[in-house]
């Protein structure tokens, strides 16, 4: 009786200590994404470093959730979506950093093999066909693309 309860107590302070990680690791990203940020937007990358046809990682604060995305150059253009499938919640690049098709015409995504159009992240073929990848604002400005949070309720995007 006695060993249940101190394990109980262990699992429950384990517990509580793991929520205070977590919420001082999102305050440190926070921080780091208001240094990064100009008018609400975060700089992602330089234009020359992306040619098209590149992608690249990223992550953002919004609101009280830390969005994983990923910013392409396709045909010259600028787009960035949430990364997560719309047929399941994994990444699109679930086990390797592949985004593109081989003959990157289209965004796939690892797990079940679903296709995007890169223009409008509309699914295209696969599972999730007729939906579209969440889709977040990007501008360039000066030589640097700049990433933003969609507005509206972002509960549907949090881990
Ligand atoms: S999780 Fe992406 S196609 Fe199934």
């Amino acid at each position: 009786m006695l060993l249940t309860i101190y394990l109980s107590l262990l699992f429950l302070a384990l517990y509580l200590l793991g929520l205070v990680v977590r919420r001082l690791v999102f305050l440190r990203d926070k921080r780091r994404v208001e240094r990064e940020s100009r008018s609400g937007e975060r700089v992602i990358a330089r234009v020359d470093e992306m040619r098209p046809g590149s992608v690249k990682k990223f992550w953002l604060i919004c609101q009280k959730y830390r969005i994983d995305g990923f910013l392409i150059n396709y045909q010259g253009d600028f787009h960035a979506y949430v990364n997560r499938c719309r047929h399941m919640t994994t990444p699109l690049d679930f086990v390797r950093y592949q985004f593109f098709t081989e003959d990157g015409q289209q965004l796939i995504c690892m797990t079940h093999g679903a296709l995007y159009d890169p223009r409008s992240g509309l699914c295209v073929d696969g599972p999730c066909k007729g939906l579209s990848l969440y889709q977040l604002p990007v501008h360039v400005d000066r030589g640097e693309v700049f990433v933003g949070c969609p507005s509206g309720e972002l509960s549907v995007l949090a881990d």
